[in-house]
């Protein structure tokens, strides 16, 4: 599939051209005047004005596919994308090989970042869940070969960022859409590599021994009930060259969470395959950032391992001493996340970031605060929180700050140890951030997304398309972005 933009007098023959229409009726101006006539008989007829498409024939020509936009006061990057993909999948039986759409630039959104939208929708909606039908057709649409972008001005850059982005989040949405069997510590890390050396980005797996030299006990112990060893992925993007790191990524890469002696009920464990999203979103972050040349340097670190109640399997009441030197009694298995995660966090910061931003399926009690639709934000100061929520927003992600006091620090404190992984069901997400914060040092600016909510959608729709979400990739790209400097 190629993107191209075209001048919207010089549109060559296309197989179906997908039109934004607003409840104000005034069809885009960039439309030849015979299929603007048809978009309002479409418009009178039908009355589209929500996000929803209607195609029809046009005599001989293209089939036109009119696309509900909503006011277009109203009209935002998310509301492009969202229209893009509603476009590109009603279209998705018709065999349309050849396909244009309209960016209505009158509604507000400058050239670049309405192309820029429209590519990361069309990019989104092509993804699919079916990768291991046997079947070919099953396992993906069918392929496009050129979307046109109709539009005037220069959009080469746009069309570049928005396809880079797009497919990064579609390949988080790959990784964590893999079967456990199939995605393990080692697999994913040999995933990360190849990712990595194609986009220019270094790439170093720390091995289980390396891990205990430099005392990730905490890390480790989520390991010991497991055949499958661990692996500590580190990336390093060196944007802007010099030394040390802008920031630090640092995502939760559980490949299955069963729980360990604390067992999860069976049902919905299998989803726990997805345990590993926050490594997947990094790993993909950090891939785009080497393809964009984003001018940051930035380290992405995931502490990889399975959760599973083996033999030598941490029990409950198990004390470790984690990386930073805190000890940590183990109450709860099942809590397994932050303790790789504090391993991870105190990484990144050796290392020398002083920003650090983690990403993890971290608990089930955000979904019960938040629901689906909304990740949790935690971290201080305010002001970097505030800058993750900018960022997060102008790049489609959706993100709810959390409050995080000293109440709840005190709460983690175990009897015996620093701290304890478990600390009982109100207040879940917060007291799960409290115990990330513990692991966060003086001057260290830090924010953590708690994607438990946010990671996986049921219903198949066109932006959303049903499966892996891959949450949180477009806004780490986004921060790096902000934070690289001019
Ligand atoms: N991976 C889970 C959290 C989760 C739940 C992610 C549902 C996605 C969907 C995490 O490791 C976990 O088990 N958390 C426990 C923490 C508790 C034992 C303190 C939870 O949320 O129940
Ligand atoms: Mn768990
Ligand atoms: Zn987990």
């Amino acid at each position: 599939m190629r993107f191209r933009s075209v001048r919207p007098n010089d549109m060559p023959a296309v197989d179906a051209i997908v039109v934004p229409l607003f409840e104000d009726r005034a069809v885009a101006k960039t439309l030849d005047r015979a299929i603007r006539a048809v978009v309002d008989r479409i418009a009178k007829d039908v009355g589209v004005t929500r996000l929803y498409a209607v195609s029809s024939h046009f005599g001989e020509g293209p089939r036109i596919v009119v696309v509900g936009a909503g006011k277009r006061l109203e009209f935002d990057a998310e509301r492009a994308r969202r229209l893009a993909s509603a476009g590109l999948k009603s279209l998705w039986r018709s065999r349309a090989k050849r396909l244009a759409l309209v960016i209505d630039t009158d509604a507000g959104l400058d050239p670049g970042r309405a192309v820029r939208a429209a590519v990361e929708g069309v990019v989104f909606a092509m993804w699919r869940p079916e990768a291991h039908r046997t079947r070919e057709e099953e396992r993906r649409l069918p392929p496009l070969d050129t979307v046109l972008l109709v539009v005037e001005g220069d959009v080469k850059e746009a069309i570049k960022r928005g396809e880079t982005v797009g497919e990064a989040v579609n390949v988080a949405r790959r990784l964590a859409n893999e079967p456990a069997n199939k995605m393990t510590p080692s697999t994913l890390a040999a995933v990360a590599a190849g990712l990595a050396a194609e986009a220019g980005v270094d790439c170093d797996v720390l091995d289980a021994d390396e891990c205990r030299a430099l005392g990730m006990h905490s890390f480790l112990s989520v390991a010991r009930g497991s055949h499958e060893p661990p692996k500590f992925i580190v990336l390093r993007h060196a944007g802007r060259g010099g030394k040390g790191y802008d920031a630090g990524f640092v995502g939760k890469g559980i490949t299955f969470d069963s729980g360990g002696i604390s067992i999860k009920p069976a049902e919905a464990m299998h989803r726990m395959k997805a345990d590993m999203t926050g490594a997947a979103v990094v790993v993909a972050a950090l891939a785009a950032l080497g393809k964009l040349g984003t001018r940051a340097n930035i380290i992405g670190v995931a502490p990889c391992t399975e959760n599973l109640p083996g033999g030598g399997a941490t029990k409950p009441g198990d004390v470790f001493t984690s990386m930073s030197g805190k000890t940590v009694e183990v109450i709860n298995t099942d809590a397994e996340g932050r303790l790789v995660l504090i391993d991870g966090i105190t990484y990144a910061q050796r290392e020398g970031a002083r920003r650090v931003v983690d990403v993890a399926t971290l608990t089930g009690a955000i979904a019960v605060a938040l629901g689906h639709h909304f990740s949790g934000l935690f971290g201080r100061p305010v002001g970097f929180v505030d800058e993750v929520v900018a960022a997060a927003h102008a790049a489609g992600d959706r993100v709810w700050p959390m409050p995080l006091t000293d109440d709840y620090r005190e709460e983690i404190r175990s009897d015996i140890a620093d701290l304890s992984n478990s600390a009982g069901r109100d207040g879940g997400a917060i007291k799960a951030a409290a115990f990330l914060d513990a692991a966060v040092e003086e001057g260290t600016e830090w924010a953590h997304l708690d994607v438990a909510g946010t990671y996986w959608e049921e219903l198949d729709r066109p932006y959303t398309p049903k499966g892996p979400q891959g949450p949180a990739v477009r806004t780490l790209i986004e921060l790096a972005e902000r934070i690289a400097p001019a």
